[in-house]
This record gives structure tokens, sequence and C-alpha cells, in this order.
């Protein structure tokens, strides 16, 4: 059993007006009142971030965005910036989501300047890497993670780095239904964290916690937490109903 605290993250992509996303937060603050020992956090749309961070304030559940710019501000047409999200709210922001980087041209390198603006505004980074299916069937799943977390996280100090959340979220499981078994998310994960290891130090790599994406349901989310490397979860279908997301809180209870 390891010392970091478990994580339930809801990216609600884009999805919810403004008033169903308060009504998605209330109940959820309703259903999630009893939970303890586990951080959640939901990522609504940005036009409906401010009025859900109203909804939840007072309550456990953490405000994430689901992207950000990396300048402070200025003609970046369409971006918001890290101090932007602060101000609406939020505490942590999703960088580097593989929609991301497969529809809207994010790479490594923009990941890599966004994590910095994320920590420099006090914001935590949500950092995610994973492989493509084809990827995956080449055997080049590791070399693929060992570049995007290199890459993304180039440039850092451990001691920069206290706040960082990895997300592990093999592309060709993301909104599929074929989720990772457990056992490909922990061999993922421990390779991850070692990786952290070697690139700052142990400490940092011992409490990094590395959420599983890709198709996290109420009937599996048990399973894969039993997995010593794996910390939580970032939901994207399962967490748009409060009810169901909140079954993944509780996933001890499952
Ligand atoms: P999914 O999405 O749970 O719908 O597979 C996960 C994600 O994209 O974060």
């Amino acid at each position: 059993m390891s010392s970091r605290t478990p994580m339930i993250a809801g990216n609600w992509k884009m999805h919810k007006s403004g008033t169903q996303a308060i009504e998605a937060a209330e109940r959820l603050k309703t259903l999630v009142k009893a939970a303890s020992g586990v951080d959640i956090m939901i990522a609504p749309t940005f036009t409906a971030l401010f009025q859900v961070g109203q909804v939840l304030k007072g309550s456990p559940i953490a405000l994430g965005a689901q992207n950000m710019h990396w300048e402070q501000q200025g003609a970046f047409t369409g971006e918001i910036s890290a101090d932007m999200l602060v101000d609406a709210g939020c505490s942590q922001v999703i960088i580097g989501h593989s929609e991301r980087r497969q529809y809207f041209g994010e790479t490594d390198e923009t990941v890599n300047r966004k994590i910095k603006a994320a920590l420099q505004a006090k914001l935590t980074p949500v950092f995610c890497i994973g492989e493509t299916e084809s990827q995956r069937l080449a055997g080049e799943t590791f070399s693929v993670l060992d570049k995007q977390v290199r890459n993304g996280l180039k440039d850092f100090v451990f001691s920069d780095l206290g706040n960082l959340v990895v997300a592990y979220e093999p592309v060709w499981a993301i909104g599929t239904g074929q989720t990772a078994t457990r056992e490909q998310a922990q061999e993922a994960h421990e390779n991850i964290r070692s990786l952290l290891e070697t690139l700052f130090n142990k400490d940092l790599a011992s409490s990094t916690r590395i959420l599983y994406g890709g198709s996290v349901k109420p009937d599996n989310v048990r399973a894969l937490m039993e997995m010593p490397d794996v910390d939580g979860a970032l939901v994207g279908g399962a967490s748009l109903d409060p009810d169901t997301f909140s079954k993944l809180v509780f996933f001890n209870e499952n």
C-alpha cells in the first residue's frame, strides 16, 4: 500500500452547457460528501469553470481546466492563461491530453512550456502521456513514454515538481471501451516511476501520483486501483454522470 493519496479526476471534455455543468457539480458535491482519503477533481469546459468553481466552494472537489496557454497574456486569440484559470477558481490543469496532441498540434515542447507556466501560477499540472495503438503493436510503448516524459519535463529540477501528477492514458483505450488490463497499466506506471527516479530522484518518483486513464468504469476501477503503481484515474465518459463518477470516487466500496 503506497502512501500516495489516491486521486479520481473527471475530464468533461467538450460536454455540458453552463446549466448542465452546475447541475452535475451540485449533484456530485452531495454524492461525495462522505468521501475521505481520496482527492477528487473535475475539469469542465472553460466557459463553465467560474460557475462550477462557485458551486464547489467549501467542497473537497478541486476544479481543473482541460488546457491552457503558456504565455501570461498577450495577443493570442482564443487562448487562456494559467493566471486566468486561477482567477476562475482552478487549482489544477490537464496538460498534453492525447486529444490535444492528436487534433490541436500539441507537442512535447508545448507541453513542457505549459507545465512550466502552470507551476509558476501554482496550478497542479496533470501531465498526460500515452502511446497509440500502432506504437504499442510495434513494441514502442516504453520508448514513446520515455520520450514524452523526458521532453515534457525537460529543464525541471525535482524541487519544481512536488505537485506534478502524471496521467498514463494509452490512446487506444480512450473512449473505446477497451481498457488496458491492470497488468498493462501497472507495467507502464512502474516504468514511468522508474524513469522519474532516473531523471530526478527516488523521493519524487515515490511521491508522484500516476493516474491511469482510458475507459475507466465503475466495474474496472477497483482492479486497476489495486495495482501498486496505479494511484488514481483520469476519467472521460464515466465522469459525465455524477452518479457513475461518484462510484469511481468510492472505488474501494465497488
Ligand atoms: P475515457 O477518457 O474515460 O472516456 O476513455 C479518458 C480521458 O480521455 O481522459
